[in-house]
């Protein structure tokens, strides 16, 4: 079951860890919350699984990887969705306008312009955010890096292919590959991953502290950006949510960069958590705050706190060396917890 998650490619995904993530899970518990949803790999775990499973994410297109994953349990994308995706002449819009010779060149910002309009004539929600997130895939496969963190002089340095060649012993001729190329080359991955779980499984795109009072679960996991390390999710992936809007759009708050504010904003996380019975956090030993900061924290919400520990061999794209640090679990049982105080809106 697991093998069908596909190739995401997301930055701080627990792919790798998910088994032991999941592992964790207590016996008792039967939906789960996955608050800072990202590439979807906890989520998909988790659905796979037999939970039901309630995703959140801040940005747009995180969401649309949760609602074509773990939300839609049957709807593919066909022949003829794939001719209406890839039908037509590249267009000047939004991408060409903003993005020419910053992320792409000119002509692939119009291919872009074309399959938004294009995505939008599909016959349902799913099937659009199935189309998103491979488009998704394609941009993501052709910027160095995998992220939208680097300039223009840069991009065009690492795709020329025999520069990258002489420089890196690596052509990346990935990066020249088209949009559609990498599009029709994911596809079917992506539509085997589609599966139904038995469960009303539910996406949701907000600001955590917004919604968490708002979601009904067994378990809520929280996997934020941790504080610390490289963990700007707008600059890194924001361009896809204004590409799929067409419009610019502010970076979100609430989003953990920031060290002095760090401390505040997870005593103010673990304040709004009174809907879960168990709450589960990954975080690890590089970051801040520390455990045992994070253990003083918790101790304020619940006297029930185990930390379970695992080395975690990752690699910085880019730098391509490898680096092992120590995953945290925290595992927490709400002492204020009562069951039958159900509320909010899922
Ligand atoms: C470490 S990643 C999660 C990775 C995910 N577990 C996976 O396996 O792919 C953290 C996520 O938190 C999201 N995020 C950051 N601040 C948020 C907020 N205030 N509310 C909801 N999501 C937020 C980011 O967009 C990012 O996708």
């Amino acid at each position: 079951m697991m093998n069908r998650f596909p190739k995401v490619n997301f930055i701080g995904n627990k792919e790798k860890i998910s088994s032991w993530i999941a592992n964790h899970i207590p016996t008792d518990v039967n939906s789960i919350f996955d608050a800072f949803s990202g590439g979807g790999s906890v989520s998909y775990h988790a659905k796979a699984l037999g939970l039901k499973v309630i995703s959140n994410d801040i940005l747009e297109i995180n969401h649309m990887l949760s609602k074509a994953l773990i939300e839609n349990n049957n709807e593919v994308l066909s022949d003829e969705d794939i001719d209406t995706i890839f039908e037509g002449t590249p267009t000047k819009g939004f991408m060409y306008k903003h993005y020419s010779n910053v992320y792409f060149f000119p002509e692939e910002c119009k291919e872009l312009d074309l399959y938004r309009e294009n995505i939008k004539k599909l016959s349902s929600d799913n099937k659009k955010a199935l189309a998103f997130i491979l488009i998704r895939r394609a941009m993501v496969r052709k910027m160095p890096y995998s992220r939208f963190t680097i300039n223009w002089e840069k991009i065009i340095q690492l795709r020329d292919e025999d520069y990258s060649y002489l420089k890196y012993k690596r052509k990346r001729a990935y990066h020249n590959d088209s949009f559609k190329a990498h599009f029709l080359s994911n596809l079917p991955a992506y539509n085997n991953a589609v599966f139904d779980n038995g469960q009303d499984n539910i996406s949701i795109k907000g600001d955590i502290f917004d919604v968490a009072t708002t979601v009904h679960a067994d378990l809520i996991y929280l996997d934020p950006p941790y504080t610390g390390t490289m963990n700007n999710y707008f600059g890194f992936y924001g361009v896809i949510d204004e590409y799929i809007n067409s419009k610019k759009i502010e970076p979100f708050q609430n989003n953990f960069v920031d060290k002095s504010t760090s401390i505040d904003l997870f005593d103010k996380l673990f304040s709004k958590l009174q809907n879960f019975k168990y709450w589960m956090l990954s975080y690890n030993n590089s970051s801040y705050p520390t455990k045992e900061q994070l253990i003083e924290i918790i101790g304020k919400y619940s006297r029930n706190i185990q930390v379970i520990e695992k080395p975690h061999v990752y690699k910085i794209t880019g730098k391509e060396k490898k680096k092992t640090n120590t995953e945290y679990l925290f595992l927490i049982k709400n002492d204020s917890y009562e069951a039958s105080s159900k509320t909010g809106r899922y």
